[in-house]
């Protein structure tokens, strides 16, 4: 299974414990790397870590809620103290509120606040405390994922998450730019309809309507965004920051 494509690697992945961060960290360690399992789920985390354990991988589970600050600093911290620094920070933590979030004219500023809380703040807040890491490593590479309705309105009264998702494409483009010249790079990935438990809600005949959208034809899998991850994330990236790469299927490409 490994092949050692993140060899010495220190990672840490935010929304570890379940879908496509849990996927990233399960892959990550496979390649090598040293991972720590960021998640406001300790118990999940911990399963994920005992999985990462039992192949002979290290993970570390760090209980954190992304939207706050201290719990997100202390995990970093805690990540640089076991390790001596951090070379790769995925950003992925995310929720869509499902039954919450609506069109602007009915939408409770409540559930807005809390989508912008976790979904922007909280990539914001990995980013910043991740960063001062990688920075304080000499170098290293940011993901963060994005969503085709951070693009497109094709979410209809998703209009929280939809708008929290379009900053993170903001962020992924400046931070490229600012940090470049000390040796970080720092690229987007755009799952599409992708099998998680964010998408269990989906009724049967949205399910088809969905699949119908994707000229391969077929839901994502956790592990086809995840091999995405891995790439940008690994030395074989080297001349790639600021890019938004898509793991949909095709899409976004119509
Ligand atoms: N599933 C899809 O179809 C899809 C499509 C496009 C983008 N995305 C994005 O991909 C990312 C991962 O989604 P997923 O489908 O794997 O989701 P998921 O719900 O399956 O898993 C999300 C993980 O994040 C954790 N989490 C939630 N809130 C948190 C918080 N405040 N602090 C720390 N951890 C928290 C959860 O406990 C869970 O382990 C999200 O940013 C999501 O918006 C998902």
């Amino acid at each position: 299974m490994a092949n050692g494509r993140l060899e010495g690697k220190r990672a840490i992945v935010s929304g570890a414990g379940a879908g496509m961060g849990r996927a990233a960290a399960l892959r990550f360690a496979a390649e090598g790397a040293r991972v720590g399992l960021l998640d406001v789920d300790e118990p999940a985390a911990r399963a994920v870590a005992d999985e990462i354990q039992a192949g002979g991988g290290e993970a570390l589970v760090l209980p954190a809620d992304v939207s706050k600050e201290q719990d997100v600093e202390a995990a970093v911290g805690r990540a640089v103290d076991a390790w001596g620094g951090l070379d790769v920070v995925v950003a992925n933590a995310g929720v869509e509120l499902a039954g919450e979030d609506d069109r602007a004219d009915r939408l409770e500023l409540a559930v807005w606040q809390r989508t912008m809380d976790i979904n922007l703040t909280g990539i914001f807040l990995t980013c910043k405390h991740g960063i001062r890491a990688l920075l304080g490593s000499g170098g290293g590479s940011v993901v963060c994922t994005c969503s085709p309705t951070g693009l497109y309105g094709c979410a209809p009264g998703f209009d929280a998450y939809s708008t929290s998702k379009a900053g993170v494409y903001g962020l992924v483009r400046v931070m490229a730019a600012d940090y470049a010249s000390e040796g970080i790079r720092v690229n987007g990935v755009v799952p599409g309809y992708t099998r998680t438990p964010m998408t269990e809600w989906v009724t049967p005949e949205e399910h088809e309507a969905l699949i119908a959208t994707i000229p391969l034809g077929r839901q994502g899998d956790p592990e086809d965004v995840a091999s995405v991850m891995l790439f940008l994330v690994s030395d074989e990236a080297a001349y790639v920051t600021g890019a938004v790469w898509a793991a949909d299927g095709g899409m976004t490409a119509i």
